[in-house]
């Protein structure tokens, strides 16, 4: 990917990456460990309805494409990769999730989501605004403001609300999920003051890298496509009594913002990065949040 890593980018991935096991297993413990577990129920009729479904849809495609047992045995040992590299978070989140919040989000007015993706971390720590988020000392990547305010869907000024960040660094990387980078490294939950208002000073993200040498990595080599997500910005919005959001935020001009491996990039999401008008270095961003009530619907 010459286009958008350097080589020297390239060695700090190769010092700090760690494997896709170590990435893979901990985003599977995550989930495993989540509250969204807990609260499974899913009726008889609905999974006979969609396994169902799912299983047909895979027979199906072995008759449609006449699927020889060489493919059935290269696709058993891969099912069975994904399980023990732990990386069906991964998975689920680049190639699944995008259609799952289209399904979900269709009728709820106001800001647009995207995918969570498999790096959310809970009870990161709270800041007020103006916040600045966690970062090392010569932090490297060019500053940036992100400032915005929250409304409902009259134009009223919401109170209560926050904005929890994650994003990668630099490099591409991670906290909490490639070692050596500080606990909270590039995650907050900010709070907006008594006017909707927030403002958090960070740095730019790089573009994201999937992990390449684990199963999902063997999946893309082997079909010949890339593992790119564009640079972006993890985002939950929430106020009390309204519906939360969770999104990321894109900039303009990335190379892969129009062949996102993930396919959740939305023209709503683009940012639009411009000179600080504080006069401080680097570059600031607007972006507004319109909330909808609970319940509140199209
Ligand atoms: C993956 C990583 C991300 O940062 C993201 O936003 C979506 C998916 C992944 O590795 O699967
Ligand atoms: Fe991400």
């Amino acid at each position: 990917m010459e286009n958008t890593m350097t080589e020297t980018q390239a060695a700090m991935r190769k010092e700090n990456e760690g494997t896709a096991v170590e990435a893979g297993s901990r985003a599977t413990e995550r989930f495993t460990a989540s509250g969204k577990l807990a609260t499974l129920d899913v009726p008889k009729e609905r999974v006979s309805l969609l396994a169902g479904a799912a299983i047909k849809a895979i027979n199906d495609i072995a008759v449609e494409h006449q699927v020889t047992y060489e493919e059935y045995h290269a696709l058993k040992a891969w099912l069975i990769k994904v399980g023990t590299d732990g990386e069906w978070p991964l998975f689920l989140d680049v190639w699944l999730e995008h259609t799952i919040e289209d399904v979900n989000s269709a009728e709820r007015p106001g800001a647009v989501g995207t995918i969570e993706g498999p790096y959310y971390v809970p009870e990161a720590p709270v800041l007020p605004t103006p916040a600045t988020l966690q970062m090392r000392e010569d932090e490297p990547g060019t500053p940036l403001l992100f400032k915005g305010r929250f409304t409902d869907t009259d134009g009223k000024a919401l109170q209560g609300a926050q904005v929890e960040i994650w994003h990668a660094d630099a490099h591409g990387f991670y906290s909490q999920y490639a070692p050596e980078l500080p606990e909270w490294l590039f995650r907050g939950t900010v709070k907006a003051d008594e006017n909707g208002c927030f403002e958090i000073n960070t740095k730019r993200p790089a573009p994201y890298q999937i992990p390449t040498d684990g199963a999902c990595g063997q999946l893309i080599a082997a079909a010949g496509w890339h593992a790119w997500r564009p640079a972006h910005i993890h985002i939950k919005v929430s106020a009390p009594g309204h519906q939360p959001v969770t999104q990321q935020l894109y900039f303009p001009g990335d190379p892969h913002n129009e062949d996102d491996i993930a396919s959740a990039v939305k023209p709503e999401l683009m940012l639009d990065p411009r000179p600080r008008t504080d006069g401080g270095e680097g570059e600031e961003v607007v972006y507004d949040y319109v909330l909808a009530r609970e319940g509140q619907t199209k």
